[in-house]
Protein backbone atom coordinates (compact mmCIF):
# COMPACT_ATOMS: atom_id res chain seq x y z
CA UNK A 1 0.00 0.00 0.00
CA UNK A 2 1.05 3.07 -0.68
CA UNK A 3 2.00 5.47 2.47
CA UNK A 4 -0.59 7.61 2.17
CA UNK A 5 -3.54 5.12 1.47
CA UNK A 6 -1.88 3.83 4.50
CA UNK A 7 -2.07 6.42 6.56
CA UNK A 8 -5.71 7.44 5.18
CA UNK A 9 -6.82 3.78 6.21
CA UNK A 10 -5.84 3.14 9.31
CA UNK A 11 -8.38 3.36 12.08
CA UNK A 12 -9.11 1.75 15.48
CA UNK A 13 -10.73 -1.61 14.38
CA UNK A 14 -13.14 -3.19 17.50
CA UNK A 15 -14.25 -6.27 15.61
CA UNK A 16 -11.58 -8.67 14.35
CA UNK A 17 -12.46 -12.12 13.07
CA UNK A 18 -11.70 -14.17 15.87
CA UNK A 19 -11.08 -17.18 14.29
CA UNK A 20 -8.73 -16.04 12.04
CA UNK A 21 -4.88 -15.85 13.50
CA UNK A 22 -2.35 -13.49 12.55
CA UNK A 23 0.58 -14.80 10.87
CA UNK A 24 4.11 -14.58 12.74
CA UNK A 25 5.99 -12.99 9.83
CA UNK A 26 3.29 -9.72 9.52
CA UNK A 27 3.95 -9.88 13.18
CA UNK A 28 7.64 -9.53 12.89
CA UNK A 29 7.15 -6.86 10.13
CA UNK A 30 5.23 -4.79 12.73
CA UNK A 31 7.87 -4.85 15.33
CA UNK A 32 10.71 -4.52 12.81
CA UNK A 33 8.74 -1.23 11.71
CA UNK A 34 8.62 -0.24 15.54
CA UNK A 35 12.60 -1.14 15.94
CA UNK A 36 13.12 1.21 12.55
CA UNK A 37 11.54 4.06 14.43
CA UNK A 38 13.51 7.64 15.31
CA UNK A 39 14.57 7.80 18.83
CA UNK A 40 16.49 10.21 20.21
CA UNK A 41 20.31 9.09 21.68
CA UNK A 42 19.74 6.38 19.37
CA UNK A 43 18.91 4.88 22.75
CA UNK A 44 16.57 1.73 23.20
CA UNK A 45 13.48 2.90 24.44
CA UNK A 46 10.88 -0.11 23.51
CA UNK A 47 10.21 -3.02 24.66
CA UNK A 48 6.99 -5.23 23.73
CA UNK A 49 5.79 -8.71 24.57
CA UNK A 50 3.96 -10.82 21.72
CA UNK A 51 0.65 -12.66 23.33
CA UNK A 52 -1.36 -14.99 21.64
CA UNK A 53 -5.26 -14.74 23.15
CA UNK A 54 -5.61 -18.62 23.00
CA UNK A 55 -1.81 -19.05 25.23
CA UNK A 56 -3.75 -16.95 28.14
CA UNK A 57 -5.42 -18.21 30.66
CA UNK A 58 -9.04 -17.15 30.94
CA UNK A 59 -8.12 -15.36 34.48
CA UNK A 60 -5.06 -13.56 32.47
CA UNK A 61 -7.55 -12.13 29.84
CA UNK A 62 -10.12 -11.31 32.76
CA UNK A 63 -7.61 -8.87 34.12
CA UNK A 64 -6.66 -7.56 31.15
CA UNK A 65 -10.09 -6.51 30.89
CA UNK A 66 -11.24 -3.17 31.93
CA UNK A 67 -13.99 -0.33 30.95
CA UNK A 68 -12.40 0.73 27.76
CA UNK A 69 -10.82 -3.01 26.83
CA UNK A 70 -14.02 -5.53 26.78
CA UNK A 71 -15.14 -7.55 23.95
CA UNK A 72 -12.09 -6.39 21.81
CA UNK A 73 -10.38 -8.96 23.74
CA UNK A 74 -12.24 -11.79 22.85
CA UNK A 75 -12.37 -11.13 19.29
CA UNK A 76 -8.22 -10.01 18.83
CA UNK A 77 -6.18 -13.46 18.55
CA UNK A 78 -3.28 -11.21 18.88
CA UNK A 79 -2.13 -8.79 21.93
CA UNK A 80 1.47 -6.61 22.09
CA UNK A 81 1.79 -5.50 25.09
CA UNK A 82 4.40 -2.26 25.04
CA UNK A 83 6.58 -0.81 27.70
CA UNK A 84 9.39 1.25 28.41
CA UNK A 85 12.35 0.16 29.22
CA UNK A 86 13.32 2.64 31.58
CA UNK A 87 17.29 1.47 31.45
CA UNK A 88 17.27 2.90 27.76
CA UNK A 89 19.73 5.40 29.54
CA UNK A 90 22.44 2.72 29.76
CA UNK A 91 24.73 2.64 26.80
CA UNK A 92 23.15 5.95 25.61
CA UNK A 93 26.15 7.59 25.69
CA UNK A 94 27.90 4.51 23.43
CA UNK A 95 24.89 4.85 21.29
CA UNK A 96 26.25 8.58 20.41
CA UNK A 97 29.79 7.43 19.95
CA UNK A 98 27.96 5.38 17.10
CA UNK A 99 26.85 7.64 15.09
CA UNK A 100 29.57 9.95 15.57
CA UNK A 101 32.06 6.77 14.22
CA UNK A 102 29.52 6.24 11.31
CA UNK A 103 29.28 9.76 10.20
CA UNK A 104 26.07 9.78 11.31
CA UNK A 105 26.58 13.11 13.75
CA UNK A 106 29.25 14.36 11.56
CA UNK A 107 32.28 17.08 12.48
CA UNK A 108 30.69 19.76 10.12
CA UNK A 109 27.69 20.17 12.70
CA UNK A 110 30.43 20.00 16.10
CA UNK A 111 30.06 16.22 16.88
CA UNK A 112 33.08 14.41 17.71
CA UNK A 113 33.80 11.56 20.64
CA UNK A 114 35.02 14.60 22.81
CA UNK A 115 32.23 16.36 21.89
CA UNK A 116 30.02 13.90 23.34
CA UNK A 117 32.40 12.02 26.05
CA UNK A 118 32.89 15.72 27.49
CA UNK A 119 30.13 18.33 26.63
CA UNK A 120 26.85 16.27 25.65
CA UNK A 121 26.92 13.49 27.51
CA UNK A 122 27.50 14.84 31.20
CA UNK A 123 26.11 18.11 30.49
CA UNK A 124 23.22 17.89 28.59
CA UNK A 125 21.76 14.49 28.47
CA UNK A 126 22.56 13.00 31.43
CA UNK A 127 21.55 15.68 33.69
CA UNK A 128 18.00 15.50 32.28
CA UNK A 129 18.09 11.45 32.13
CA UNK A 130 18.44 11.95 35.45
CA UNK A 131 15.28 13.60 36.44
CA UNK A 132 12.47 10.54 36.78
CA UNK A 133 9.43 12.84 35.24
CA UNK A 134 12.27 13.43 32.46
CA UNK A 135 13.15 9.99 31.95
CA UNK A 136 9.65 8.47 31.38
CA UNK A 137 8.71 11.82 29.05
CA UNK A 138 11.50 10.37 26.63
CA UNK A 139 10.70 6.93 27.00
CA UNK A 140 6.83 7.50 26.10
CA UNK A 141 7.69 9.88 23.24
CA UNK A 142 9.47 7.43 21.49
CA UNK A 143 7.75 4.45 22.12
CA UNK A 144 4.52 6.22 21.15
CA UNK A 145 6.70 7.06 17.98
CA UNK A 146 7.75 3.18 17.73
CA UNK A 147 3.77 1.76 17.99
CA UNK A 148 2.61 4.54 15.65
CA UNK A 149 5.34 2.67 13.06
CA UNK A 150 3.79 -0.41 14.46
CA UNK A 151 0.19 0.28 14.03
CA UNK A 152 0.81 1.75 10.55
CA UNK A 153 3.18 -1.70 9.51
CA UNK A 154 -0.28 -3.56 10.40
CA UNK A 155 -2.43 -1.43 8.37
CA UNK A 156 -0.43 -1.95 5.57
CA UNK A 157 -0.04 -5.55 5.78
CA UNK A 158 -4.18 -5.57 5.92
CA UNK A 159 -4.38 -6.41 9.74
CA UNK A 160 -7.44 -4.23 11.96
CA UNK A 161 -5.40 -3.17 14.93
CA UNK A 162 -5.79 -0.53 17.98
CA UNK A 163 -4.27 0.62 20.85
CA UNK A 164 -6.32 0.02 24.58
CA UNK A 165 -5.32 1.26 28.17
CA UNK A 166 -3.01 -1.62 29.44
CA UNK A 167 -4.49 -2.40 33.00
CA UNK A 168 -3.51 -5.00 35.54
CA UNK A 169 0.34 -4.63 34.73
CA UNK A 170 1.04 -5.98 38.00
CA UNK A 171 -0.78 -9.30 37.18
CA UNK A 172 0.65 -9.53 33.95
CA UNK A 173 4.34 -8.49 35.28
CA UNK A 174 4.56 -11.85 37.50
CA UNK A 175 3.01 -13.98 35.05
CA UNK A 176 5.07 -13.32 32.05
CA UNK A 177 8.48 -12.41 33.99
CA UNK A 178 8.04 -8.47 33.02
CA UNK A 179 11.55 -7.04 34.30
CA UNK A 180 11.34 -4.62 36.83
CA UNK A 181 12.72 -1.47 34.65
CA UNK A 182 9.96 -2.36 32.33
CA UNK A 183 6.74 0.59 32.30
CA UNK A 184 3.62 -0.78 30.78
CA UNK A 185 2.25 1.67 28.05
CA UNK A 186 -0.12 -0.06 25.71
CA UNK A 187 -1.59 -3.06 25.07
CA UNK A 188 -2.24 -3.40 21.00
CA UNK A 189 -4.83 -5.81 19.61
CA UNK A 190 -4.35 -7.28 16.50
CA UNK A 191 -6.15 -9.25 13.94
CA UNK A 192 -7.72 -9.21 10.77
CA UNK A 193 -10.70 -7.28 10.55
CA UNK A 194 -14.29 -8.64 10.78
CA UNK A 195 -15.70 -5.10 10.07
CA UNK A 196 -14.87 -3.59 6.97
CA UNK A 197 -11.63 -1.45 7.10
CA UNK A 198 -12.84 1.36 6.41
CA UNK A 199 -14.54 0.81 9.62
CA UNK A 200 -17.94 2.92 9.36
CA UNK A 201 -15.80 5.82 7.66
CA UNK A 202 -12.88 8.79 8.52
CA UNK A 203 -12.93 9.63 12.35
CA UNK A 204 -13.81 13.08 12.54
CA UNK A 205 -10.62 15.37 13.09
CA UNK A 206 -10.55 18.95 13.82
CA UNK A 207 -9.47 20.97 10.75
CA UNK A 208 -5.45 21.96 10.37
CA UNK A 209 -6.02 25.66 10.24
CA UNK A 210 -7.31 24.77 14.42
CA UNK A 211 -4.30 22.89 15.47
CA UNK A 212 -1.69 24.20 13.51
CA UNK A 213 -0.25 27.63 12.86
CA UNK A 214 2.83 29.34 10.57
CA UNK A 215 5.20 32.03 12.09
CA UNK A 216 2.88 32.40 15.38
CA UNK A 217 0.23 31.11 17.03
CA UNK A 218 -1.99 34.02 15.51
CA UNK A 219 -1.39 32.62 11.78
CA UNK A 220 -3.70 29.35 11.25
CA UNK A 221 -1.59 27.09 9.00
CA UNK A 222 -3.89 27.76 5.67
CA UNK A 223 -4.49 24.47 3.65
CA UNK A 224 -4.08 24.48 0.18
CA UNK A 225 -7.29 23.25 -1.53
CA UNK A 226 -4.83 21.47 -4.32
CA UNK A 227 -2.87 19.65 -1.96
CA UNK A 228 -6.41 19.02 -0.40
CA UNK A 229 -7.87 17.42 -2.86
CA UNK A 230 -4.06 15.49 -4.25
CA UNK A 231 -3.93 13.70 -0.34
CA UNK A 232 -7.97 12.70 -1.26
CA UNK A 233 -7.04 11.00 -4.62
CA UNK A 234 -4.27 9.63 -2.89
CA UNK A 235 -6.33 8.20 0.10
CA UNK A 236 -5.18 10.03 3.00
CA UNK A 237 -8.20 12.04 3.32
CA UNK A 238 -11.32 9.52 3.00
CA UNK A 239 -14.71 9.32 3.45
CA UNK A 240 -16.00 10.53 7.11
CA UNK A 241 -17.57 8.54 9.25
CA UNK A 242 -20.47 7.57 9.47
CA UNK A 243 -20.93 5.38 6.31
CA UNK A 244 -24.91 5.40 5.81
CA UNK A 245 -25.04 1.25 7.17
CA UNK A 246 -22.60 1.96 9.65
CA UNK A 247 -25.47 1.21 12.14
CA UNK A 248 -26.72 -1.77 10.83
CA UNK A 249 -22.70 -3.12 10.11
CA UNK A 250 -22.22 -2.78 14.49
CA UNK A 251 -25.92 -4.14 14.88
CA UNK A 252 -24.81 -7.09 12.47
CA UNK A 253 -21.26 -7.83 13.94
CA UNK A 254 -22.78 -7.48 17.08
CA UNK A 255 -25.33 -10.29 16.78
CA UNK A 256 -23.17 -12.30 14.92
CA UNK A 257 -20.61 -12.23 18.01
CA UNK A 258 -23.67 -12.11 20.48
CA UNK A 259 -22.90 -9.45 21.76
CA UNK A 260 -25.02 -6.60 23.12
CA UNK A 261 -27.19 -4.86 20.21
C1 LIG B 1 -2.77 5.66 22.96
C2 LIG B 1 -4.16 5.24 22.62
C3 LIG B 1 -4.94 4.58 23.55
C4 LIG B 1 -6.21 4.15 23.23
N1 LIG B 1 -6.96 3.46 24.15
C5 LIG B 1 -8.15 2.95 23.78
C6 LIG B 1 -8.90 2.12 24.65
O1 LIG B 1 -8.50 1.86 25.80
N2 LIG B 1 -10.06 1.59 24.21
C7 LIG B 1 -10.52 1.84 22.96
O2 LIG B 1 -11.58 1.32 22.60
N3 LIG B 1 -9.85 2.63 22.10
C8 LIG B 1 -8.67 3.18 22.47
N4 LIG B 1 -7.95 3.94 21.59
C9 LIG B 1 -8.50 4.22 20.26
C10 LIG B 1 -9.05 5.62 20.19
O3 LIG B 1 -10.20 5.72 20.94
C11 LIG B 1 -9.25 5.93 18.73
O4 LIG B 1 -8.01 6.13 18.23
C12 LIG B 1 -10.13 7.12 18.43
O5 LIG B 1 -11.41 6.69 18.49
C13 LIG B 1 -9.78 7.74 17.11
O6 LIG B 1 -10.03 6.85 16.06
P1 LIG B 1 -8.98 6.16 15.08
O7 LIG B 1 -7.88 5.51 15.85
O8 LIG B 1 -9.85 5.20 14.40
O9 LIG B 1 -8.44 7.21 14.15
C14 LIG B 1 -6.70 4.40 21.93
C15 LIG B 1 -5.91 5.07 20.99
C16 LIG B 1 -4.65 5.48 21.32
C17 LIG B 1 -3.81 6.19 20.28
Amino acid sequence: MEFNQVVGTRRSIRFFKPWRPVEHSKIQVMLEAANRASRSMNADYTRAIVVHRDDLSGETRAALRNPTTTADLDLAPTYILWYIDLEYINGAQERLNELVELNVLPPSHGWSKAYVDDLVWPQVLKPIADIPEVLMFMGAVETGIAICNALNAAVDQGLGTCLHAFTAADKVKELLHVPDSWIPVWLQLVGYPAEEPEAGGQRPRRPLSKLFFEGDCTKPWQEDPEVTEHLKREGMIQAPAPFPYRAQEVRNLSRMFGLPE
